[in-house]
């Protein structure tokens, strides 16, 4: 696995590139895939607000289209302080993307969460997501 100071590095330079002039959050997320190369994106949204995507369903896709099929690690710097001086709070992925997430990592799977000044908090994709729903005779990240 690419080192999650890596993945950290490449999530945080992704947010540059967010398109969210609604919400103006900004997040990117990076991931590591079996191979150990990186995959980000930012979130884009959308004049119809629940069009827009989230940053880790970006990453996702991407990994996906590069013809990988595991999630390695994880990695998502966002959000956005209330003034130039105020605190940056701990952003964490959202439900479908804990979901999105889950079918293509383990429960071991390490998730470093922070904001553009460093990292918040390290997780694992399974303490997001306990007891994920997963079809019973598929794995998750088995299906192709
Ligand atoms: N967002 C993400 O891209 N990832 C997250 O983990 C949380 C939220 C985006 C969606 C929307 O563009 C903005 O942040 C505010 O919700």
């Amino acid at each position: 696995m690419t080192g999650l100071d890596a993945l950290f590095d490449a999530a945080r330079s992704v947010r540059e590139t967010a398109y969210a002039p609604y919400s103006r959050f900004r997040v990117g997320a990076a991931l590591c895939d079996e191979a150990g190369r990186i995959h980000a994106t930012a979130n884009v949204e959308n004049a119809a607000y629940p069009v827009g995507t989230c940053a880790e369903a970006g990453a996702i896709s991407a990994l996906i289209a590069s013809g990988a099929r595991r999630i390695a690690g994880v990695a998502v710097v966002g959000g956005r302080r209330d003034d130039e001086t105020g605190p940056w709070r701990l952003i964490t992925p959202c439900g479908a993307c804990r979901q999105r997430l889950a079918e293509f990592a383990g429960p071991d799977t390490p998730v470093r969460l922070g904001s553009p000044e460093g990292v918040l908090l390290d997780t694992t994709v399974g303490a997001l997501l306990p007891h994920a729903f997963a079809l019973e005779e598929t794995a998750p990240g088995d299906a192709s």
